[in-house]
């Protein structure tokens, strides 16, 4: 087991299955994702355009959820990691959800977006919006320039996901890339797993199942996040 010190520059992507045991259904579970919708129905420009009612209320419902579920073991691991690396630890997220900043996570970029925040498509200002006025199946107009309905501020399908230029400065010179709780389909977070071996770094897996690029790393720890990240996070810093 690869051992981490308070100089080793530490990157971990997280997914779904990171949350999936604070109540969170992954997107590519059995049971599917939200009353029967695809994906792709709901998570695309397309979509919304043709159907935003349905859109914006599948969001609402998941907005909506926030407000029901705690950070679990494994989210507060990675704080614990956090504290010890400092600077030199960055989480990258592919999760909408607010549960690592809840957990207590700073350096942190939510690559596919933030289910807390809407965004206006005229004047593109995001705001974080939680409070029960912001939450029904109402549109919220724009604070600022006061256009009729702002947008989830969500990473769809076919959009270019936020702050890729960061992410991979940190990848390329990272010591240690792990990947927790996704299942590697969906790119280009998929990939960053390539730029960190090419940059030489250790990667570590930790996932309910072998993900898609599985091949890529370099240790594998196969079960529940909640379960093992917190001891594994303890025995790599001691
Ligand atoms: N602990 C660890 N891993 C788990 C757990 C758990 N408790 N529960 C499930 N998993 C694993 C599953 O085995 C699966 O490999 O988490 C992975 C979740 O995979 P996906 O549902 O595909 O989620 P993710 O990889 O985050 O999806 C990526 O796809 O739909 C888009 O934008 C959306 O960010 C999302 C992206
Ligand atoms: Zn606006």
């Amino acid at each position: 087991m690869v051992q981490v010190t308070q100089s080793s520059k530490v990157v971990v992507l997280t997914g779904a299955g990171i949350s999936a045991e604070s109540g969170i259904k992954t997107f590519r579970a059995s049971d599917g994702l939200w009353e029967n919708h695809a994906i792709e129905d709901v998570a695309t420009p397309y979509a919304w355009e043709r159907d935003p009612e349905l859109v914006w209320n599948f969001y609402q419902g998941r907005r909506n959820q926030l407000q029901d579920v705690e950070p679990n073991p494994a989210h507060r691991a990675l704080v614990t990691l956090e504290k010890f690396l400092g600077e030199n630890f960055l989480l990258v997220t592919q999760n909408v959800d607010d549960l690592h900043s809840k957990a207590g996570s700073k350096n942190l970029i939510h690559m596919h977006g933030e289910l807390r925040i809407l965004r206006c498509e005229e004047c593109h200002e995001t705001f974080d919006m939680m409070e029960q006025e912001h939450l029904t199946s109402e549109y919220v107009p724009c604070p600022s320039c006061h256009s009729q309905r702002l947008r989830p501020h969500i990473v769809w399908f076919h959009e270019m996901p936020l702050q890729m230029s960061e992410i991979y400065a940190a990848v390329e010179e990272c010591d240690v890339f792990m990947t927790i709780g996704t299942s590697g389909h969906v790119y280009p977070a998929a990939g960053l797993i390539d730029v960190a071996k090419q940059a030489g770094a250790h990667c570590i897996g930790i996932n309910l199942e072998p993900p898609m690029n599985y091949d890529q790393h370099d240790e594998f720890h196969q079960g529940k996040a909640g379960e093992l990240l917190p001891d594994f996070v303890e025995q790599i810093i001691s």
